[in-house]
């Protein structure tokens, strides 16, 4: 357990029969153990776990007509030969592929894994329930920063739906608790972290049996980290001599190629083209220390602006959108009466790569209707203001 699969990548047409080839040849050599030869996006790739028998499976390999051997890698390069996943077919293949491997690297191994909700976790959850089922453990912590509606759905799609082993815990008091008081950005990120990890390996140390971790690894996290191999949190709640074996299915991926494996597996539209969401949630956006009635009203005015977005198709085309409320007050007449309350900052943005941003040149109908619900059907909020920065100088979120 632990050890590194080692991948061969064999550029072949990526057939049955090549795959029967390869395994023919592979067959022939003496003392190798645990081979997984697979079918992904037109290639034959043979993932080992032995890597005393590398040279023996290359030269098998090589012995074969017909058949360029493309590369050997510790299983984090992705193949320039490798196609993008871009058609429900491609993202078929692929997962025909990753149950099997999945199959063969787990065994009847159990697995466990945080399901946050967002594409990357939810795609390797139901790729893994797809191949072991039950043998997962998946969990979700709800630490009171969600958006609306989102623990339900993970709650609905992934036990409801494909009948998964998930434990929800709704730690909200526990984070809230935490974080009361506290208004500066980085120490309600920290804590917001912290606590994350304190949760998640608490319940895991609920747990007996656990060999894997999966991970919602992507091939842009395994670019941009500086080793090559993305820092993983351990389970710390179990016991120290406990070593997990990765499970990163989606690591070779690109955002977009997990996108269309997700709908492929059959998740939900908003679960799948979900627009990028901080790990520490609507925290950095209830600016300052929170409080349930301001973190609320977050909480509401996202749902409209969202609810709006859709209803205008701009969620298919704005790359980000969301509302922010500054503890900061002004003036406004509710039920004729005099109101002071909050401030309801809109923000919509869109760029590449995150790095900069232009906004998002809404129309003014749409902007006035999402205004007018937000201060109607919001409690604490009286007036509506729309963000016209660009990145930089500010930046997308506003913590
Ligand atoms: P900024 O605010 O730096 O954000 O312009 C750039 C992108 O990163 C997202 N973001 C985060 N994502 N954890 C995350 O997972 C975070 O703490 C975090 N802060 C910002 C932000 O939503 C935007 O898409």
């Amino acid at each position: 357990m632990g050890e590194k699969m080692r991948v061969l990548y064999v550029q072949g047409m990526g057939c049955e029969r090549c795959e029967a080839r390869v395994k023919d040849a592979l067959a022939a050599v003496q003392g190798v153990n645990k081979v997984i030869v697979s079918r992904i996006a037109g290639e034959v790739h043979v993932n080992c776990a032995d890597t005393v028998a590398d040279e023996a499976l290359l030269d098998a390999v090589k012995s074969l007509e017909k058949y360029t051997v493309c590369g050997m890698d510790d299983g984090n390069v992705r193949p320039e030969q490798m196609e993008r996943i871009e058609t429900q077919e491609q993202a078929q293949a692929f997962i025909d592929a990753q149950v099997d491997l999945l199959r063969k690297q787990i065994g009847d191994g159990k697995v466990l894994l945080a399901l946050s909700g967002g594409v990357d976790s939810s795609v390797v959850a139901a790729l893994l329930i797809k191949a072991v089922g039950k043998q997962l453990t998946a969990i979700h912590v709800n630490h009171g920063l969600m958006r609306k509606g989102e623990s339900q759905q993970v709650i609905d799609v992934f036990e409801k739906q494909l009948g998964a082993n998930l434990v929800y815990v709704d730690a909200t008091d526990r984070f809230l608790d935490k974080l009361a008081g506290v208004a500066d950005p980085e120490t309600k990120r920290k804590i917001i972290g912290g606590e994350f990890i304190d949760v998640f390996d608490e319940e895991a140390a609920k747990l007996t049996g656990i060999g894997f971790l999966g991970q919602g690894t992507i091939y842009p996290d395994i670019l941009e980290s500086k080793d090559g191999i993305k820092a993983h949190h351990n389970v710390g709640g179990l016991p120290e001599d406990v070593k997990l074996e990765l499970v990163e299915p989606v690591k070779l991926l690109f955002k977009d190629e997990v996108r269309v494996v997700g709908a492929a597996l059959g998740l939900p539209d908003e679960m799948v083209n979900r627009q990028p969401f901080p790990g520490p949630g609507l925290g950095v956006r209830c600016v300052g220390a929170i409080t349930r009635d301001r973190l609320e009203a977050v909480r509401e005015s996202d749902a409209i602006l969202r609810e709006e977005f859709a209803n205008a198709g701009l969620n298919k085309t704005v790359w980000q959108y969301f509302t922010v409320v500054p503890d900061f007050k002004a003036t406004g007449v509710k039920d004729g009466k005099r109101a002071f309350e909050w401030i309801c900052i809109i923000r919509a943005v869109n760029t590449k790569d995150a790095m900069s941003a232009t906004i998002e040149r809404i129309d003014w109908e749409l902007l006035e209707k999402i205004s007018y619900r937000i201060t109607h059907e919001v409690p604490g909020i009286t007036r509506c203001v729309y963000d016209v920065t660009s990145k930089p100088v500010a930046t997308i979120e506003y913590e």
